[in-house]
């Protein structure tokens, strides 16, 4: 089994896993338009929603077998703004995918990338990653500008490479490796 030693801190936020306790937060960004636009799978949620993808994130405090989650969720002295995960993608390949979701009240100010800079620390530095990856909707600006922020690659530009909500959609792909991860400036 593979977890941070909870909490990690960084400048402005701590990291741990979700708790039943964050509906409240998590409720108030999933249930808004403008965060699931570009997300796959999801709508607006409902509050019973929510509840059961809070249920689902309080069991991904670990890595275990290859296909596991790990969220951990994103706190400020105002509770939880937002969660970053990390797929375990290929256990033979060293290869995961990182998402993020953030509440857009607490947007444009680096809070993101702050988060998603620790957890690549720590699947890089300490799980032993290789490769991680993060993918999204050929039209959701803010998830390309945070993944070459952090200093992502972009690899692909998929044109019309799968259906979202009805219509074919392009997909962006961005990636890093690890050695590419630790000779970035200041590392
Ligand atoms: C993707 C998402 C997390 C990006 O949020 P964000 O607020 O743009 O990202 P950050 O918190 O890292 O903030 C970065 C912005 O703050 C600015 N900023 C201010 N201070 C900063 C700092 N100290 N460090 C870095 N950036 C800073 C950056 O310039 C950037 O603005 P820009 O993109 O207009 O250039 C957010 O849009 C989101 O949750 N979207 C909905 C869910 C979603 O689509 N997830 C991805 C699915 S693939």
């Amino acid at each position: 089994m593979f977890q941070p030693a909870y909490p990690i801190r960084t400048a402005r936020l701590t990291l741990r896993p979700v708790t039943l306790d964050d509906l409240d937060d998590v409720y108030a960004y999933q249930s808004r338009p403008d965060v699931v636009r570009w997300m796959l799978g999801t709508g607006p949620r409902t509050r019973e929603q929510s509840r059961a993808s809070v249920v689902a994130m309080t069991g991904e405090d670990a890595l275990r077998a290859e296909g596991d989650c790990l969220t951990l969720a994103a706190v400020t002295d105002t509770g939880v703004i937002g969660t970053v995960e990390l797929v375990w993608r290929s256990r033979l390949d060293r290869t995961a995918e990182l998402g993020y979701v953030f509440h857009p009240d607490h947007g444009g100010r680096g809070l993101a990338t702050e988060a998603a800079t620790a957890l690549l620390d720590w699947g890089f530095d300490e799980f032993g990653l290789h490769r991680i990856y993060a993918r999204c909707h050929g039209r959701n600006d803010a998830s390309a500008r945070l993944m070459a922020r952090l200093g992502m690659r972009q690899e692909a530009h998929l044109v019309e490479s799968y259906l979202f909500r009805g219509e074919w959609a392009d997909q962006l792909v961005f990636a890093v490796l690890a050695r590419e991860w630790r000779s970035r400036a200041g590392r």
